[in-house]
């Protein structure tokens, strides 16, 4: 069978789990591909620390990335860095030596998003980027392909696992937010620096890359309001109960006369409704369409195997050239900007 040779960059909670996938489960790769991937490559920082998976002497671990960047071989990489720099820096190398890139680094495509979609439509190379939101919920194929023959009126989210994940412990177990935050960091759900997390960024993030899918607005991510969970004590959570409420992160995008409405802040949700019953690390995404009506997305936002199972996924498609439906999605929408209202929350 044909192979595809492809590399990881980065072997953390996430490319470990995308090591996995591909070492332990070639078989299922082969079967939707019709060709193998194999893992030729994997790049980190410090070749000392011990991994979360097993590589056969067959790939080669390194530290240095021009391994990769110089391998004519290399036909797809899978850029599992998080942060800005050098990940930004990688990226562009990586297109302009002839290679498709699938990342889960929402941080970067929030704050250069355009420039390397740009670069990538220059060079005829594709980004696929399914697990930069809600890890294994496959979002953003279905906002940009699955709803496409609808006007999205409103997307509300849960979209930082790590915030649901602290907010679902004080209500259940009265736990500080202190206490539980450590817990997400050692499950693999929080980032490096988990700073974004808490206050709202990395769903503020997320937001700005659905809303670009959903509604064309190509929004900054900072000009998002957005408020977090670092706000918030226990005193707020026994509040929100007694009246019958739980407290939710909720990014959420409005389509208004004025424009569209964007904002992340802890929110009050009437308990029992299906966004309130979103617990632990799970996120949620409800979609309202004009043809389809409403539509609700549940799973696992964060952790190493949903989010390794949604870059495999882009790993395969982008192997078969199916990653072009999202890269035109991105295309289309460029000259057709929604207006962003102003809002002030
Ligand atoms: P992580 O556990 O901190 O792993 C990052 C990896 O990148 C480490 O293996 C590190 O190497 C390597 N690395 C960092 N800088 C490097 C450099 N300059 N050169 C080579 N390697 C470098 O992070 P993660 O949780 O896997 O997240 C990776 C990306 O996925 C981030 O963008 C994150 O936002 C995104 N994401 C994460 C999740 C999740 O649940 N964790 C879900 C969705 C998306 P060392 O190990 O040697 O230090
Ligand atoms: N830190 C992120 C979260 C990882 O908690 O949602 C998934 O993007």
């Amino acid at each position: 069978m044909e192979k595809t040779k492809v590399a990881i960059i980065g072997l953390g909670t996430v490319g470990s789990g995308v090591a996995r996938l591909l070492l332990d489960h070639g078989d299922r790769t082969a079967r939707h591909a019709g060709r193998i991937l194999w893992l030729e490559k994997a790049v980190v920082r410090d070749l000392a620390k011990p991994r979360d998976c097993e590589l056969p002497e067959s790939v080669t671990l390194t530290d240095d990335i021009e391994a990769v960047i110089a391998d004519p071989e290399i036909k797809v990489v899978a850029q599992l860095i998080g942060g800005l720099e050098p990940a930004r820096t990688i990226m562009l190398k990586l297109l302009e030596s002839g290679k498709d890139i699938v990342t889960a680094n929402k941080a970067l495509l929030a704050e250069h998003g355009a420039e390397l979609f740009d670069r990538a439509r220059e060079l005829g190379r594709s980004i696929a980027f399914e697990a930069s939101v809600a890890g294994g919920i496959p979002i953003i194929a279905n906002v940009s392909q699955c709803l496409s023959a609808n006007q999205i009126t409103s997307l509300h989210g849960i979209l930082n696992g790590t915030s649901n994940f602290i907010l679902s412990k004080m209500h259940e177990d009265g736990a500080s937010y202190e206490e539980v935050l450590p817990e997400a960091q050692r499950l693999g759900y929080a980032e490096a620096d988990p700073a974004m997390d808490v206050d709202g960024s990395d769903a503020a993030q997320k937001l700005a890359i659905l809303a670009h899918l959903a509604f064309g607005a190509r929004v900054h991510w900072k000009d998002i309001p957005r408020t977090g969970i670092d706000t918030l004590d226990l005193a707020d959570v026994r509040y929100a109960e007694e009246m019958g409420y739980k407290i939710k992160l909720l990014a959420v995008a409005d389509l208004v006369d004025a424009g569209l409405e964007l904002h992340v802040s802890p929110t009050l949700v009437r308990a029992g409704s299906p966004l309130a019953e979103v617990g632990g690390p799970m996120n949620a995404v409800r979609v309202d369409g004009d043809a389809v009506g409403r539509v609700m997305f549940y799973g696992p936002g964060a952790g190493q195997m949903p989010t390794a199972s949604a870059v495999v996924a882009d790993l395969i498609d982008t192997a078969v050239g199916r990653t072009e439906l999202t890269f035109k999605t991105l295309e289309l929408w460029s000259d057709r900007q929604a207006r962003v209202a102003s809002s002030d929350y």
